[in-house]
């Protein structure tokens, strides 16, 4: 039987939310990974450095016991971010990034920044104290195509910021499209992006493969096949501007399963099987390790995990459903299928 040791890898990207929800998910990234980049999306949204302590502390205390894991907090950028705040909350290690949403992209972004210039102070003391931003890609307008959104993103806010704080670091969360690996490989000095499993395992087919399926759509929304293929690319280069982030985002079933069902895919319980998945079609498992566990670290500035995890090529089934007290249950990716990975 095939198997693979790899370091303890990192989610750089995943939403835990928070109530009920939150000890329903935790414990599936706990036992994956060492540490993850907790988004800020909450109602209401993680704002300043009291609030990322105060959720800090709720993730930690719904960790299973016996298990190592560290969440990573982000701040979410508004137009009134009080940039001292988040430079006093990163000196003091509450903070490890922030995290800009451009009003109304997705999920709880109401509050998010409707004009980039606006936030032109708070990048710069980012970029002085070496703060990553990280963005959510897309450029929202009537005007604007869904499937256009993240090139008009980078052709009309990336580039401009990029531009004027040549030193900023910027990750590309959770990439959708080959200009989006373009831009990221071209400014790879002071750029990465995440890639979640849902980008790389579909196009847009499986939004609407017999029927509507809510289940697969997330934001940014999946693409078509062309560029499936340059993020399959991009992942398994094992560049180091180009590392895991699944973009875990789990919304109850009928929240889904609606007239106007919620964006995001719940990947936690089967994130490292999934993108094996993908290494394994590539023929790149020996790239594996450095898109889940070495690169994410590098860009960060932190060290790789010292422990390891073993993964086997075994069929397993994923749960089916997440039962949520007294609210209803979440389906999680690979629901009711096989997959061919486990961990030892
Ligand atoms: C995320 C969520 O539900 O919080 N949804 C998603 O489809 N990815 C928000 C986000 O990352 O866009
Ligand atoms: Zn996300």
């Amino acid at each position: 039987m095939q198997t693979l040791t790899i370091r303890r890898p990192d989610d750089w990207h995943v939403h835990f939310r928070d109530g009920p929800l939150l000890k329903q998910v935790v414990p599936f990234t706990a036992r994956q990974f060492a540490r993850a980049i907790v988004m800020p999306n909450l109602i209401p949204p993680v704002v300043n450095a009291k609030m990322a302590a105060a959720y800090r502390q709720r993730i930690l205390a719904v960790v299973p016991a016996g298990v190592a894991f560290e969440p990573l907090m982000t701040c979410y950028l508004t137009d009134t971010t009080d940039g001292s705040d988040l430079v006093a909350g990163h000196r003091d290690r509450i903070f490890t990034a922030a995290k800009l949403y451009p009003a109304h992209a997705t999920t709880n972004a109401d509050e998010g920044v409707t004009d980039i210039k606006r936030l032109y102070p708070v990048l710069a003391a980012m970029e002085q104290h070496a703060i990553p931003l990280l963005v959510h890609g897309e450029f929202v307008h009537a005007d604007v195509d869904i499937f256009d959104r993240e090139r008009a993103f980078i052709d009309r806010v990336l580039k401009p910021t990029l531009e004027a704080f040549p030193r900023l670091k910027i990750v590309l969360e959770h990439v959708t499209t080959s200009d989006g690996v373009d831009v990221v490989r071209a400014n790879r000095a002071r750029m990465a992006a995440t890639l979640t499993p849902q980008h790389l395992l579909f196009n847009r087919n499986a939004i609407f493969a017999g029927g509507i399926r809510p289940h697969m759509y997330c934001l940014p929304v999946l693409k078509r096949e062309k560029h499936r293929i340059a993020l399959r690319a991009a992942a398994t280069s094992g560049e180091s501007c180009f590392f895991l982030g699944t973009d875990s985002a789990p919304h109850l079933r009928h929240l889904k399963e609606a007239e106007c069902g919620c964006a995001g895919v719940f990947s936690a319980p089967v994130a490292l099987q999934a993108y094996l998945r993908v290494f394994a079609e590539e023929n790149a498992l020996a790239k594996f390790e450095a898109f889940a566990s070495l690169n994410g670290p590098a860009f960060y500035g932190l060290p790789a995990n010292e422990s390891r995890i073993t993964l086997v090529n075994k069929n397993t089934p994923p749960p089916t459903n997440i039962k949520v007290e007294n609210l209803g249950e979440i389906v999680p990716l690979f629901a009711g299928e096989q997959i061919e990975w486990s961990l030892a």
